[in-house]
C-alpha cells in the first residue's frame, strides 16, 4: 500500500502542469502526483474510444499510487472520457474515489466574464467536436452564445517548444481570426486547452482591445478549494505532506527539459510504462 494519498493530476502531456501550478499555489499543504502521457500525446485529434482507453489507464495508475482524487487537467480527456469513467468505471474499480475534470468549473463561471453574452472557445479538435463547452455553458448560462474554433496545430507547436517562433505567430493569427470571424460580439475568449496559456500573449495580441482571455488554472484551483470544503470525506483522505512527484510515459529527461516552461520551476520526473 502506498504511504501517501496524493491528489492525482493527469494530462496528455505538459499542459496540465499549468493547472497543477495554480493548485499548488492555492493548496500547498497537500501531496500531489502528476502523470503526463507524453508518449501518446497529443490526444486532441484522437478518437473518443482511444482517448477514453488512454485516460482510464492513466487514472487507474494514479489510483494505484494511492490517489483518492484525480483531476483530469486536460480538456480533451475531460470532454471525451470523464463522464464514462465517472458513470461506468468508478463504481466498479474504485467506488470511493473521485475523478473531476476542467470543463465544468470553467463553464460554471464563464458567463460572469462576458458583457455581451458572446463567448469564444479555443480548443483542440476533440474538445470542439464533443460539444462539451456549448452543452455545459447552456446549463449555467442559457442566454450566452458560444462560438468554437479548433486549433489542431497549437498543441504540437507547444509540445515541440515552438510556441515563441514565427510559425506560432502564423497559426495563432489564423485560428484567432477564424474565431472572431464567427461574430463581432465575442468579448471573452476561453483558452479551453491547458497547453494554451503558453500562447496567451500571442493570442492577446490578435484580439481587439478590451477582450478578456480566460485561462483555466486559477479557475480550476479555486474550484478544487471549494470541492474539498464541500467533500470532507474526500479531503480527509488526501495526505498533507506538501510533496510533489512527477511522472511521464515518455523520456523523463525530455520531460524535465520541457516541463519548467509550463510549471515555472525546474522539476524531476520518473518514467511510467503503461501497456
Ligand atoms: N492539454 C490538453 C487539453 O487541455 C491537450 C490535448 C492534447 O493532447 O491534444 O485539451
Amino acid at each position: 500500500m502506498p504511504t501517501q494519498q496524493p491528489i492525482g493530476v493527469f494530462d496528455s502531456g505538459y499542459g496540465g502542469l499549468t493547472v497543477l501550478k495554480e493548485m499548488v499555489a492555492r493548496l500547498p499543504q497537500y501531496d500531489y502526483v502528476y502523470l503526463g502521457d507524453n508518449a501518446r500525446a497529443p490526444y486532441g485529434n484522437r478518437s473518443f474510444e482511444t482517448v477514453y482507453q488512454y485516460t482510464l489507464q492513466c487514472v487507474k495508475w494514479l489510483f494505484e499510487q494511492g490517489c483518492p482524487l484525480v483531476i483530469l487537467a486536460c480538456n480533451t480527456a475531460s470532454a471525451k472520457a470523464l463522464r464514462t469513467i465517472q458513470q461506468n468505471d468508478l463504481p466498479v474499480i474504485a467506488p470511493d474515489n473521485r475523478v473531476l475534470g476542467v470543463i465544468r468549473p470553467t463553464t460554471e463561471v464563464v458567463g460572469e466574464y462576458s458583457q455581451t453574452g458572446n463567448v469564444g472557445i479555443l480548443a483542440t479538435r476533440g474538445t470542439v467536436l464533443s460539444g462539451s463547452y456549448p452543452i455545459e455553458i447552456a446549463k449555467f448560462f442559457p442566454d450566452v452564445r458560444v462560438y468554437q474554433q479548433a486549433c489542431p496545430l497549437w498543441v504540437p507547436l507547444i509540445e515541440n517548444n515552438e510556441h515563441n517562433s514565427p510559425g506560432a505567430d502564423y497559426f495563432v493569427k489564423q485560428y484567432v481570426g477564424k474565431l472572431l470571424a464567427q461574430s463581432d460580439q465575442i468579448d471573452t475568449v476561453i483558452l479551453a486547452c491547458t497547453h494554451y496559456p503558453l500562447l496567451k500573449d500571442k493570442i492577446a495580441s490578435q484580439l481587439p482591445e478590451g477582450h478578456r482571455i480566460i485561462s483555466q488554472g486559477e479557475i480550476v484551483a479555486g474550484s478544487l478549494v471549494d470541492y474539498l470544503k464541500r467533500h470532507p470525506e474526500i479531503e480527509r483522505r488526501c495526505s498533507q505532506g506538501g510533496d510533489l512527484r512527477f511522472y511521464t510515459t515518455d523520456s523523463p529527461e525530455d520531460f524535465d527539459n520541457h516541463a519548467s516552461i509550463f510549471y515555472g520551476k525546474d522539476l524531476h520526473s520518473g518514467h511510467v510504462h503503461l501497456v
